[in-house]
């Protein structure tokens, strides 16, 4: 990340015509008595509060035809679009990139992509609770187009499952843009498959992209072609019966999810891998593993793992970093216990990058407990996602309805819980910093976030088909003003 922000004047705050009387004179600064801090190395990391809200409907159709959804896999600020206008808003362009499409049946055969979505940020500072529809104008979203990503030789790609693997390319892995073996649906199906997770936009135009069926890192040109390939150590390739195999329906033996550190199930899974890579001359040198750390995850109170979603940098040595349970709405149970976006710290961390441990012989581990030779990075909680106080100021809630894990029943037969619109969607899924530009708070960002709808809606559209989910679950979208302070 650039720290050199834009030093913007202030001029007021909101004025928008179109916000109803609740938000005239609200202040121009963020509410004290809301701010949360949290220490790290001596210094204030403060969340300032929740200060927008916005959606995108969930039955919204993009250009290609398909039910706009599961855009908060990952979120990015479109380089250069943020700016703020003179009635004290912002304006920006978020480019957002939805997973594998509506898949509750089945895995699909859904092109990769991107959309550009315009937003007006009017941040909302006052402890007054708005109502929902007023909370709608703090964030308001615009989709723009859509840009879909293809695989070698144009051919499209896909979200199905991975039945088969493609050989590595030749040059592999000399040559530094060569494939390694790749994820395809079947050996007669060569569409390099993609279950998308996480963007970060290059300055030349090109954009890197992790995927979940590898687990692998994609760099693609501006047009949406794929370029190259990062392949992670040996330890995370999935393999089943010492054969490389991506398929996401049969945990491997060794390699992500079913992975040998700790495990696939939520009790022993805590224990997770940060990898670091030199991209610095990724054309003509294969991205080079330069770091890896272990990141201990936070657990419920049943010491169950509460997975993460994203990874955020702030600065040299810190991340942040968004965990949470799986509940909220288009989830069975409504009510959220945990949904934070939390910082790690890797500086006294173990590198274990290159050791015995980048090899499926020697997990960090085993059974959920960390090799005693391992110091993990420190997690350290920062902003509760689900604070009642700071999602009533914009006229949200989180559930009441908690179900018992082995229920079969379905959010369909509890109309009485406020499984509405107004409910927070269950996963969120990315982050995407801007710069405020307050002179009086240099380090002041606003964080979005976006949640994974699932495509969850009563009138989808997919690959041309109409489907009905059951529920609609719109696209919901936070942003939060935090102070992330370097030295
Ligand atoms: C929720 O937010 C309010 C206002 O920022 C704060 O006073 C309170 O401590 C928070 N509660 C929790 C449980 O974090
Ligand atoms: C979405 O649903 C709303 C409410 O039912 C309806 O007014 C709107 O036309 C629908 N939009 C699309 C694209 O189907
Ligand atoms: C991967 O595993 C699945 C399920 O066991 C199997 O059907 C498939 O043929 C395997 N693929 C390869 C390339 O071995
Ligand atoms: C391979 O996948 C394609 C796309 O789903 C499907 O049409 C085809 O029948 C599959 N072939 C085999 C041999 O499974
Ligand atoms: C989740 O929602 C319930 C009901 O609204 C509330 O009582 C509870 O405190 C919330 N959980 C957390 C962790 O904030
Ligand atoms: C690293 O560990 C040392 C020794 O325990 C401690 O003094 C220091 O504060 C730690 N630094 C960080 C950034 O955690
Ligand atoms: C891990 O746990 C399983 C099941 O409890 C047990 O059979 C196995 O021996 C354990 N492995 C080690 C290395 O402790
Ligand atoms: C805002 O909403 C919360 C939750 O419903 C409620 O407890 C609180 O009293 C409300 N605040 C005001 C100022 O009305």
């Amino acid at each position: 990340m650039n720290w050199l922000t834009v030093v913007f004047v202030i001029l007021r705050t909101l004025t928008n015509p179109a916000l109803g009387a609740p938000l005239s004179g609200a202040p121009s600064e963020p509410d004290p008595a809301l701010a949360f801090t949290v220490q790290l190395d001596n210094l204030p990391f403060v969340n300032k509060g929740l200060v927008a809200f916005g959606l995108i409907p969930s039955n919204f159709t993009e250009s290609t035809g398909d039910t706009l959804g599961g855009i908060g896999s990952a979120i990015a600020l479109k380089l250069g679009s943020f700016q703020q206008r003179k009635d004290g808003g912002f304006t920006g362009t978020l480019v957002v990139q939805p997973d594998r499409g509506f898949n509750v049946d089945t895995t699909i055969n859904y092109q990769g992509r991107q959309h550009e979505i315009d937003f007006i940020l009017n941040p909302y500072y006052s402890s007054e609770n708005l109502t929902f529809t007023q909370a709608q104008e703090t964030l308001q979203l615009q989709y723009k187009k859509t840009l879909l990503y293809t695989d070698r030789r144009n051919v499209k790609t896909s979200g199905l499952d991975t039945l088969g693997v493609r050989p590595a390319e030749f040059g592999f892995p000399f040559i530094a843009v060569a494939d390694p073996v790749m994820p395809i649906p079947n050996s007669t199906f060569s569409h390099l498959s993609m279950d998308n997770e996480g963007l970060v936009l290059n300055k030349d135009g090109t954009f890197w992209v992790s995927d979940e069926y590898g687990p692998y890192i994609y760099r693609f040109d501006s047009s949406g072609g794929l370029m190259q390939t990062i392949q992670p150590p040996e330890a995370i390739v999935p393999r089943i019966n010492g054969v490389v195999n991506f398929t996401s329906v049969t945990g491997p033996d060794t390699g992500r999810a079913g992975n040998q550190d700790g495990g696939s199930d939520k009790s022993t899974s805590r224990f997770t891998r940060l990898l670091a890579y030199d991209i610095s001359l990724p054309l003509v040198l294969r991205p080079v593993l330069k770091a890896e750390f272990v990141v201990p995850l936070p657990q419920n109170s049943k010491a169950n793992t509460l997975a993460s979603s994203e990874i955020h940098f702030v600065s040299e040595g810190i991340l942040l970093v968004l965990s949470r349970d799986g509940n909220g709405h288009g989830d069975d149970t409504t009510k959220s216990k945990f949904k934070s976006i939390d910082l790690i710290d890797i500086r006294n961390a173990t590198d274990i990058h290159g050791s015995k441990f980048d090899s499926p012989t020697h997990p960090i581990a085993i059974n959920g407990t960390l090799d005693s030779s391992i110091t993990p990075a420190a997690y350290i909680e920062f902003l509760d996602m689900i604070n009642t106080t700071q999602l009533a100021r914009f006229g949200l809630h989180n559930g009441t309805m908690e179900l018992p894990e082995y229920s079969l029943f379905t959010y369909r037969l509890y109309a009485g819980d406020p499984a509405d619109a107004t409910l927070i969607d269950a996963k969120w899924e990315s982050i995407a910093l801007a710069p405020v530009g307050d002179p009086k708070f240099p380090h002041d960002f606003f964080l979005f976030t976006a949640a994974d709808n699932d495509f969850l809606t009563t009138q989808g559209i997919s690959l041309g088909q109409p489907y009905n989910a059951g529920i609609d679950n719109d696209n919901q979208f936070m942003v939060y003003r935090v102070t992330l302070p370097t030295k």
